[in-house]
């Protein structure tokens, strides 16, 4: 059984009047809580309308910084993660169309690395998780080309392993996070070539543990997450069917809370908007009948949502 209504309400609980998530997340996850909230409504069919909107509206645009990044709240650093959730809200909601298109643009070059990589702000940590926020917002900005793409696609290709799969840094662990970041990249790069097809679709297929669920490393325990990190590589690479996907599905259904809503990180553990955005968007990429709204692997946002977005008006879904 999906609880869908009980889901709803568990998301629309967490926001409050202003459309914040702050009396659940820390400041500088506002802004990253609210997309996981934002999106997990739209797979829902339940996004906020009206007043609440337009005050979610409204601290979008207060997070933006003179540098053309978002904070993760107002009077924040400007940093890519944020950025990138700041868009996809937009996106989300109807008005990518009112930012500042060309500054943002001009923020995601400025943080790449001459070997290709990207920093996540002035501070310069580099990370495959900003590779992917940067090449998603160019590509929903159709914009891909004012980056140094071969660069940015043999960075990626530094940081694949002898696995197939792909880590955080080159020479770093092969993690579902990382290869859902890296596969999208390479996809918005237009560089599947980098990837090794049959190795990497073999190490995702073997992170599905005996209870159903998918883990991020070798031995880990399963986390409801990876339905969302690993399977999108999966969806993405068209392998859908090599996973036991009754079984997976059991396992998220198993994590729900049936009595409050929202999915946990596994069974039995406090259900949170993170896992609970995740768990939905892994039920929609394996089509789970109660949720009608398809997720895209790659942009981590509904076909609904990616057919708003004008910079994309000539895309097919
Ligand atoms: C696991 O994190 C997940 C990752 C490392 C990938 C995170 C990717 C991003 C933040 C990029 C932007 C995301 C989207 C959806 C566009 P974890 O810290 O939970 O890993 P653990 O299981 O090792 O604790
Ligand atoms: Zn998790």
């Amino acid at each position: 059984m999906f609880y869908k209504e009980k889901h709803i309400n568990f998301i629309t609980s967490l926001l409050d009047a202003q459309g914040h998530v702050t009396n659940v997340l820390a400041e500088h996850l506002k802004m990253n809580g609210l997309y996981w909230a934002l999106s997990a409504l739209d797979l829902l069919d339940a996004l906020p309308q009206d007043e609440q909107r337009d005050f979610i509206r409204e601290f979008v645009f207060s997070c933006f910084n003179d540098d053309g990044g978002f904070g993760g709240a107002k009077n924040h650093d400007s940093h890519i993660l944020t950025t990138c959730s700041a868009v996809q809200i937009s996106a989300i909601l109807g008005f990518i169309h009112e930012l500042d298109k060309d500054k943002i643009v001009e923020f995601i070059a400025s943080l790449q690395k001459e070997d290709g990589s990207f920093t996540g702000d002035r501070y310069g940590e580099v990370d495959t998780r900003f590779s992917l926020c940067a090449t998603l917002v160019l590509s929903l900005f159709d914009s891909i080309t004012k980056i140094n793409v071969d660069k940015a696609a043999s960075f990626i290709k530094e940081c694949r392993n002898w696995d197939g799969a792909f880590g955080q840094v080159p020479g770093s662990e092969s993690h579902g996070g990382q290869i859902f970041c890296c596969v999208g990249s390479l996809i918005h790069l237009n560089r599947m070539d980098v990837i090794e097809k049959d190795k990497l679709i073999w190490w995702l297929c073997e992170r599905q543990t005996e209870s159903g669920g998918l883990c991020g490393r070798p031995e880990k325990d399963p986390d409801v997450c990876y339905s969302w990190w690993n399977l999108s590589a999966i969806a993405a690479l068209n392998a859908t069917e090599a996973i036991s996907t009754e079984a997976l599905i059991r396992f998220i259904l198993k994590s729900q809370d049936d009595e409050k809503g929202g999915i946990a990180d596994s069974p039995d553990n406090v259900a949170d908007v993170y896992h609970t955005n995740f768990g939905i968007a892994g039920l929609s990429l394996m089509h789970f009948p109660d949720i009608h709204q398809q997720i895209n692997p790659e942009f981590a946002l509904t076909e609904r949502a990616l057919r708003t977005v004008p910079y994309l008006s000539h895309r097919k879904s």
